[in-house]
């Protein structure tokens, strides 16, 4: 949630901000702004809307200069203003900063500054921080051996705060000083020559470096034109390690593609096959995991695994138990993070832990994960996110290695995701009673995914005017069964996320027990039906639909045989093994949600209210 640039080097400040916050977003939409540090102090420009608006006013307004913070705003504390819009300058004018996360004491701090003679000027959380540090600023009388006057004074006044942070700061008396400091929210150095990129992640620095510095929580970062010093919370210096980012500009920008979603539904082939790479035995008869860090005896003392993460993220943990428990046979729990970190569940001590999240940010993912370690157990993650705060702090996982995923509503990572669940299904299986000829067919089935995806993609002309049909209604269920209930869910929320239509996902035979009542001419069904033993039961929830004057869209494999008469719209799915339906059922449920919401006319790629990454709870 929201993107944060700074910049300190020999470049004009101005566009390179401007272009990081176009790439960051994704992060959040509803404000931006930046602060350069000009001639005669901050020279601040600020824009409620998108970053278009911000780089016209920026145009006009704004003095060059070559060390400067940016912003992109996702709004949690205070409206969509211009006067809540980051950078807060602090009322003495001596300190301007950008702010991610939540400072939860901001109410006392802010009490405190007035009785002190600081003022405010918008409702935010952030403002008080600026206020806080230029009072810990003035208080500070002179620069000390190893850090600036303004370097103590950020850190006292961070040491009062109560929440998260990721904040990059200047102070009008430091031209050669820009800071950085993190808890909870993220916060990365881009290193280049002569220059350094502090930002939310690395899609804002990826045009100038592929050098970056993941900082970790408690850290404070400070940066001159020549060098950077990291500091631990325990006040010591700290070798940063700089990493180097593995992908290109190209993978994060949309190319031909309309919208990035597009690009990445289309993307799903290749990552899928990024997702086997190497992860199969010499034998193909099982998957190979080199990251979790925990030996195949000790896996087989598993009898329990809970996976839990939030959102689409969520969806595939429902998928992966399906798949873990038939292939397996070790039972599975799914949870939601934001619950889970906060109930006392009772967690045998043989039980393993699997957080999944695209980004490796989303805070309540992150909140579990801290709080199964607390308790004691191995907790391990599937991400994205290479270098993300929740691969750092996890005892082990899988990257997906996905590629940069741009779009706010998630695609080739969730599908990619659901690879990753197949394959650990066989791997956990072939760890128990899984036999060798089992194991070698679920690898072909496996590795057939990206050409059968492929298959599935050609239909896009066809599901573009299935969607235009369908565009305007204001209601829709989505029903499927088994590992089809998950994805039915998974579709639904696609949909309500960029079309803004109301969408349930509910159990195909669940819809007896109370969403039948919606069911009408005005309120269509999408079904998700595959060949196999409850295929017939399916039909019958059809029937029930169809009953009640209800329009069906079907999506079913190939060789299903659906009397005609049962269904309005159907797409048809190459015929496939179980363990690798759910992914290829998934892929025309995307595109049906995105044509829709161009039909609609909607920002598919900045839908309303959300933002990719949530590290605010
Ligand atoms: O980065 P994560 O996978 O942890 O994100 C979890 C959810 O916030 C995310 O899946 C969200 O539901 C997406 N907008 C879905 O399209």
């Amino acid at each position: 949630m929201c993107g944060i640039v700074g910049y300190i080097g020999k470049q004009d400040v101005r566009n390179l901000l401007l272009e990081g916050l176009k790439r960051l977003e994704y992060r959040g939409y509803d404000s931006s702004g930046l602060a350069v540090f000009a001639q005669d102090g901050f020279s601040v420009v600020r824009c409620t809307g998108r970053v278009s608006n911000l780089v016209e006013a920026t145009a006009k307004n704004s003095e060059e200069g070559t060390l400067g913070i940016s912003h992109t705003r996702w709004a949690t504390h205070g409206g969509v203003t211009e006067s809540n819009t980051h950078p807060h300058v602090s009322s003495d004018g001596k300190i301007a900063l950008v702010h991610n996360g939540v400072i939860e004491n901001y109410v006392e701090m802010r009490k405190f500054l007035e009785t002190k003679g600081f003022t405010f000027s918008s409702e935010t959380d952030t403002e008080a921080l600026s206020n806080l540090i230029a009072y810990h600023y003035a208080k500070e009388q002179t620069d000390a051996k190893d850090a600036s006057r303004f370097f103590i004074a950020v850190k006292k006044a961070l040491s009062h705060v109560e929440g998260t942070y990721g904040i990059a700061v200047t102070c009008v008396d430091y031209p050669d000083e820009l800071i950085g400091a993190r808890k909870g929210s993220p916060l990365i150095v881009g290193v280049g020559q002569g220059e350094y990129i502090l930002a939310s992640d690395v899609s804002a620095i990826i045009t100038h470096t592929s050098n970056v510095v993941y900082l970790n929580d408690d850290e404070m970062v400070s940066m001159s034109r020549d060098d950077f010093r990291v500091v631990s919370a325990a006040d010591e210096g700290v070798d940063p390690i700089i990493d180097t980012i593995d992908w290109d500009v190209e993978d994060a920008e949309k190319g031909e593609f309309a919208h990035y979603m597009l690009k990445e539904i289309f993307e799903q082939p290749a990552a899928l096959e990024n997702a086997m790479r190497g992860r199969f035995s010499d034998d193909s008869s099982t998957a190979i995991f080199g990251g979790l860090n925990l030996t195949p005896r000790e896996l087989r003392q598993v009898d329990r695994i809970l996976f839990t993460s939030c959102g689409t993220a969520w969806h595939a943990c429902l998928v992966a138990e399906y798949l873990i428990e038939r292939y397996a046979r070790i039972p599975v729990e799914v949870e939601y993070a934001s619950e889970l970190r906060y109930r006392n569940a009772p967690l045998d001590k043989n039980t393993l832990v699997f957080v999944i999240t695209q980004s490796g940010e989303t805070i309540d993912t992150l909140g579990a994960l801290r709080e199964a370690k607390r308790k004691g157990y191995r907790a391990l993650a599937i991400t994205n996110g290479v270098g993300s705060t929740i691969a750092r702090e996890a005892d082990g996982g899988i990257y997906q290695h996905a590629g940069p995923e741009i779009g706010v509503a998630s695609t080739k990572a969730f599908t990619s995701q659901l690879m990753i669940a197949a394959m650990l299904a066989l791997y956990l299986g072939r760890l128990r009673d899984m036999s060798y000829t089992d194991g070698v067919e679920m690898v072909k089935a496996l590795r057939s995914v990206p050409e059968l995806v492929t298959e599935t993609l050609k239909q896009d002309a066809q599901i573009k005017e299935i969607a235009v049909k369908y565009a305007e209604y204001a209601d829709f269920l989505f029903l499927g069964r088994q590992a089809m209930f998950p994805v039915a869910l998974e579709g639904a929320l696609k949909l309500k996320e960029i079309s803004y239509i109301h969408a349930e996902g509910y159990p195909a035979a669940e819809m007896k027990h109370g969403p039948i009542a919606l069911i009408s001419e005005e309120c269509p069904s999408v079904f998700i039906a595959t060949d196999g033993e409850i295929f017939q039961k399916v039909l019958s929830n059809i029937q029930e639909v169809k009953a009640r004057k209800g329009k069906v869209i079907l999506i079913h494999s190939k060789s299903c045989e659906v009397p005609r008469e049962l269904v309005d719209d159907a797409i048809v799915i190459p015929d496939a093994a179980d363990s690798i339906m759910p992914i290829l059922a998934t892929v025309p449920l995307q595109l049906l949600s995105y044509y829709i919401a161009v039909a609609r006319g909607c920002d598919v790629d900045k839908p309303r209210n959300l933002a990719k990454s949530v590290t605010v709870e």
